[in-house]
């Protein structure tokens, strides 16, 4: 399983991109809220900071709701780092969205169908063209339902009917959700960078650190 990573802060993405563990970004009208900055002109920096990952995700915005207008912002997303191979359009799952993913894909356009809670909605989004699939864990969890299980009839749907859709495990809060998510068949999962700290943190590393430490002060120099 990929590790994309779930952020429009681009501190963050430096720092994953570093450690070699990132093939691609994803972000959302939330995210780039955070930020502060215009929506543009971050997609451009994070472009240009990740050259070498698969997929950077700019989702249309909440005033585009027909496909047209859908297809309208994506061709300009498309433009801003010079046609950029990496950008992906993300859109949501609507039947406006799944339009501009049939329209988008048949251009050779790489797409993101974001929003996913339920199977039917991931067959119809891989019916569409989408590259990708975002089911949402957390959201899922956070109403008591199990979102590792979405993710896991996804993954089994999509290999019985040999859809190349991969799927981005979204809505990730913790370490658990990405070991459970990439034993399911997720081809990605799409993280905060909390959780990609989690993942290298572990109390027994952090002990034998400290033992070596120690007894290094004793050993003969
Ligand atoms: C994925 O593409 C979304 O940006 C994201 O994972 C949403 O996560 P949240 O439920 O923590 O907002």
């Amino acid at each position: 399983m990929k590790l994309f990573i779930d952020t429009a802060n681009l501190e963050d993405i430096r720092k994953a991109y570093r450690i070699g563990v990132l093939s691609g970004v994803t972000t959302n009208p939330s995210l780039v809220a955070k930020e502060g900055v215009k929506f543009e002109d971050r997609i451009a920096e994070i472009l240009q900071a990740v050259p070498e990952v698969e997929s950077v995700s700019a989702e249309v915005t909440p005033d585009a709701v027909t496909a047209e207008e859908m297809i309208a912002q994506a061709n300009e997303l498309i433009k801003i780092n010079n046609n950029d191979k990496n950008i992906t359009i993300k859109l949501p799952m609507t039947l406006a969205g799944l339009e501009a993913c049939r329209y988008l894909s048949r251009k050779g356009v790489k797409t993101n169908v974001t929003l996913i809670f339920t199977v039917n909605q991931a067959l119809l989004a891989a019916r569409a063209g989408a590259t990708y699939v975002s089911p949402f864990l957390g959201r899922l969890d956070d109403i008591s339902e199990d979102g590792v299980q979405l993710v896991t009839r996804v993954a089994e749907l999509f290999r019985v009917h040999n859809l190349d859709t991969q799927i981005i495990a979204a809505s990730v809060r913790h370490p658990d959700h990405v070991t459970r998510v990439a034993l399911a068949g997720a081809h990605i999962a799409t993280v905060p960078f909390s959780v990609i700290e989690q993942l290298v943190k572990h109390p027994l590393t952090d002990q034998g650190l400290e033992k070596f430490a120690a007894d290094w002060k004793k050993a003969i120099q």
